[in-house]
Order: C-alpha cells, then sequence, then structure tokens
C-alpha cells in the first residue's frame, strides 16, 4: 500500500471544468490562460488542489472523455506550453494539480482505434476489445460496420468510445484476452507511457475516469484491483508522489487497488444520493430524509480505510444536477456546513459555490444530455459576457433567470454562500480536527430523524456539528455546550435545534 502524499491532510479540491470556466480569446469556450488568471479565486476560497476536467485534443463527442490525442491539449484550451505554465503558476501558489486521466476507451478518432481498425493485423490490433465476426456481437455494446475489418468493438461508455482492451476475468469466447495476455499488458504500458508525459510536464496526479471498468467480467473487481496495484507499483518505482482518486464509488476497492482517495458517488450504494439527490433526501427543507443511509455505509467504508485512503464527498459534478436544485442560499450553507466538516477530501464543482443553478431543459451540448444543466458558464459578474467571455455567445447558454448568482456580487455581501464556504474552510484549515484525518465520531444520527450531528476529533480537540436541514425545530438529547466557531439559522440552546440550522462548536476537553 503506497504511502499518502501529506498534502492530502490539508487537501480541499475545485473541479474545474475547463470549456466552462474562463475564456479569454472570446471564442465562448474556456481555455487554460483563463484556469490561470482564476488561480487566485480558488486559492481565495481555501481551495488548495484543483481536478481539470479533459483537456485533452478530442473531437468532444463527450466533452472531451473522448480522447484523440492523449499528449495533446486541445487547441481550443491553449497548448502544451499553457499547460506547463498553469502548472507552475499553480504550484507558486502552493496548490497540487490532478488531472482527468481516461484509460477506459478513446474517442474513435484515437489513431490507435483507427490503426485497429484495419483489417491487416498491426501494432494496434488488440489495444481495443474486438470479437472475431462482424456476426459477433460483444458482450458490451459494440460498435460494427464501421471498418473492413471482420469484428465488432466493444464500447466501454457512448458509441464513440470504444474500450480499450485489459482483458477479461471470465472468458466465454475465444476472442476474449487474460488480463496478462500481451496486449493486455501493452494497453496498460501504453497509459502508464501518458502519465509519465504529464507527471514531467508537472502533474501532481490524476482523477481517474471510470477506474473500475477497465478488466471486464470481473465480479468483486479482484482483476482490476491487482492492475490498479500494477499501477501503483510502477508510480511508487517512478513517481512516488503521484496522488490518484478514482471514479470507483466503492472506496474499499479502490483503496486495495492503491488509489489514495476514491469519491462517494451518485451511482454505485445509494449512500451519497441519499443526502442530496434522492426523492427525500437528508439535506432537504421537508425533513424526510434519513441520515442512516448515508451513515451505514460511509462508517463501513470508513472502518475499512481508515488511515489508508480518502473518502471524498463531492458538493456536486459535471455528471450529475447541481446542488442547488431545489435548494435556497440557507439550505446551501447548510450543506456546506457539512461538506466543509467531513472527514476526507472535500471535492467543490466550479460555481456550487455561489449556488449556481442547474439549467433544466438545455440542449445537449458536447453529449452532456441532462448533465448540460450543470455545465453552463461560470458566472463571474452581470452583463452580457458575465466576464466568462468577451463574445456574446457561449458554448452553453448563461444562466440568465432573475437573480442568477454571481461572485462579483456575492464578493461584497458578507453573509453570501460565496463568504460563508470561505469561512468554512478558513475553520477547517484553523483546526486539525476538521482536516482530512480527523476521527469522525457520530453522535446523533437517528433512522429518519433529525438532526444529524457528529464529533470531528484530533490531538485533544473536539468539534461537534450539529445540521438540522428540516423546516422544523428538533430535539439535541446530547451535550451541545461549548464555543460556537459557526453557525446558521440559530445556535443550538436548551436541547433545541431551530429549524433549517447548522452549528460547528468546540467542545470543552
Ligand atoms: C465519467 C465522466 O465523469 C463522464 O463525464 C464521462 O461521460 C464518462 N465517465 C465516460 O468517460
Amino acid at each position: 500500500m503506497s504511502r499518502l502524499p501529506k498534502w492530502l491532510s490539508d487537501a480541499v479540491f475545485y473541479e474545474i471544468y475547463p470549456q466552462s470556466f474562463q475564456d479569454t480569446n472570446g471564442d465562448g469556450i474556456g481555455d487554460i490562460p483563463g484556469m490561470i488568471a482564476r488561480l487566485d479565486y480558488i486559492g481565495s476560497l481555501g481551495c488548495n488542489a484543483i481536478w481539470v476536467n479533459p483537456w485533452y485534443d478530442s473531437p468532444f463527442g463527450d466533452a472531451g472523455y473522448d480522447v484523440r490525442d492523449y499528449k495533446k491539449i486541445a487547441p481550443r484550451y491553449g497548448t502544451n506550453e499553457d499547460a506547463k505554465r498553469f502548472f507552475d503558476e499553480a504550484h507558486r501558489r502552493g496548490m497540487h494539480v490532478l488531472i482527468d486521466l481516461v484509460p477506459g476507451h478513446t474517442s474513435v478518432e484515437h489513431p490507435w482505434f483507427c490503426a485497429s481498425m484495419q483489417p491487416e493485423r498491426n501494432e494496434y490490433s488488440d489495444r481495443y476489445i474486438w470479437s472475431d465476426s462482424i456476426w459477433e456481437s460483444t458482450d458490451l455494446a459494440c460498435i460494427r460496420g464501421i471498418s473492413q475489418r471482420d469484428g465488432c468493438a466493444a464500447v466501454n461508455f457512448f458509441s464513440n468510445q470504444p474500450a480499450l482492451n485489459y482483458g477479461y476475468a471470465k472468458r466465454t469466447r475465444p476472442w476474449m484476452m487474460p488480463p496478462d495476455s500481451p496486449a493486455a499488458l501493452a494497453t496498460r504500458e501504453a497509459i502508464k507511457d501518458v502519465m509519465r508525459f504529464w507527471l514531467d510536464m508537472g502533474a501532481d496526479g490524476f482523477r481517474v475516469d471510470m477506474a473500475a471498468s477497465l478488466v471486464k467480467a470481473d465480479d468483486g473487481w479482484t482483476e482490476t484491483i491487482r492492475l490498479w496495484q500494477d499501477f501503483r507499483a510502477f508510480l511508487d518505482r517512478e513517481y512516488p508522489h503521484c496522488a490518484m482518486v478514482s471514479e470507483w464509488g466503492v472506496p474499499a476497492k479502490a483503496i486495495e487497488g492503491g488509489f489514495h482517495m476514491d469519491f462517494m458517488l451518485h451511482f454505485g450504494p445509494p449512500a451519497y444520493t441519499s443526502l442530496f439527490r434522492s426523492e427525500h433526501p437528508f439535506f432537504s427543507r421537508e425533513g424526510k430524509g434519513d441520515i442512516t443511509a448515508f451513515l451505514d455505509t460511509y462508517l463501513s467504508d470508513l472502518a475499512s480505510t481508515e488511515g489508508k485512503g480518502l473518502i471524498c464527498i463531492p458538493s456536486s459534478n459535471h455528471d450529475m444536477p447541481r446542488l442547488a436544485r431545489g435548494r435556497d442560499v440557507r439550505d446551501l450553507k447548510i450543506c456546506f456546513a457539512f461538506l466543509l466538516t467531513m472527514s476526507g477530501a472535500p471535492f467543490l464543482y466550479y460555481g456550487d459555490e455561489i449556488g449556481m443553478r442547474y439549467l433544466e431543459d438545455v440542449t445537449s451540448v458536447e453529449g452532456g444530455y441532462d448533465r448540460t444543466g450543470s455545465r453552463s458558464p461560470m458566472q463571474w459578474k452581470t452583463g452580457a459576457g458575465m466576464g466568462f467571455t468577451t463574445g456574446n455567445t457561449p458554448y452553453i447558454p448563461f444562466d440568465r433567470s432573475v437573480g442568477a448568482p454571481t461572485v462579483e456580487e456575492q464578493e461584497q455581501d458578507g453573509d453570501s454562500l460565496l463568504n460563508t464556504v470561505k469561512a468554512l474552510l478558513r475553520l477547517r484549515h484553523a483546526h486539525k480536527a476538521l482536516r482530512s484525518f480527523g476521527e469522525f465520531v457520530p453522535v446523533y444520527a437517528e433512522r429518519n430523524a433529525y438532526p444529524f450531528a457528529y464529533e470531528r476529533r484530533a490531538e485533544g480537540e473536539r468539534i461537534l456539528v450539529v445540521l438540522n436541514p428540516a423546516d422544523r425545530e428538533a430535539e439535541a438529547p446530547f451535550g451541545c455546550e461549548g464555543e460556537v466557531l459557526f453557525c446558521v439559522g440559530g445556535s443550538v440552546r436548551n436541547g433545541k435545534v431551530p429549524a433549517r440550522s447548522a452549528c460547528v462548536i468546540r467542545r470543552p476537553i
């Protein structure tokens, strides 16, 4: 098991979706010079680490998750020199940068796939998963009939994303290769080569797309875990500082595979969804949620990963509806009081810090479909280009609804969501108990009941967090005395927790 990079003990991540963050050349699409120009803003929030969604050359059939060239920055974002400058500028500010690694598939336009489609055998014939006849579908959805090669190519996500070949754990057809077959091992080596390229340029690590999906027919992920352990061994030899977070959604498995961090996500166990996005989420005014739906999974994940890796709870991301959907500013403050005082490393999706809204019914852009509503351009200020672009036509429409939040307005309002997020992050950085590895101890978490209370502990310090998102007062049958460090909606008094409140209290030792 790898050692955890030291900086993760106080890491707070900001997710930059490059095309929607800051445009500097007026083409309506964000770019790397724009990302550099906004590094100080990210730092001012209290975030000290960044995850950048794919910035590689791509036909953008899936927003860049369909890579055409793993080693080239998409021209619309800038150049490889800009990427290098981005790493350098982030480092100068004491920040770390993880970039998105997409090892499961490429674009159909990737040269590897173009070569793989050829009927004559070549170096790339087995780089992807192919059946051995056009009439035989692969077990996964497949691409067929688009080349002279007699076979069907398996896809990993959309039809324009053919699956790279890492082999099958359970093989039921002759064309399925073992994970240690020369072709499957060659795919691994090709991806290691991509990792070297970016680590040499200055990346501090990777967020790994669909990390659980590489070895096919792998019940229980035994072979997938083995594969990632091989990647970690390579990193430990050549780039021991490389930090890795997986899009897996099952922390116990991912961390066994050598990842330092895994996300709680909107797929897999319903735990994360039950907080913010189920039919009756816990964080909702209606007060019909059940915190144990989250907590049971979280505690068992914590038990299997403690001391070895971190569980990351994102505010949202580019694949799910924004946190602000169905919530007002006070609701969001309560959500952030939770997100930013939990153990693990928090991930803040760009724009969530000002409560950017989910845009209902926008036409799909770049393979976004219903995710497009969470990907609209950052709202820096009011006006035609919203501080995002000097051109007037952003590639996804702006949120033009009344009261659409902006950074500029919220920076001037001491009570804004933005300033609340900053205050919470100041608190987190100031107290070891609140950082990544501080102990997490539930104090009150009853089935179908409010509030939810927990302590964070480190080096003799005990910090109690009491959350009542419901629109009714709740009982606090536990001790709440201490110094109030943060509070929204009133503090806990005489055993009563005000409706729609959040309180962070330093407990006497
Ligand atoms: C997960 C990514 O987050 C998502 O945006 C993408 O469409 C799929 N993986 C496929 O790469």
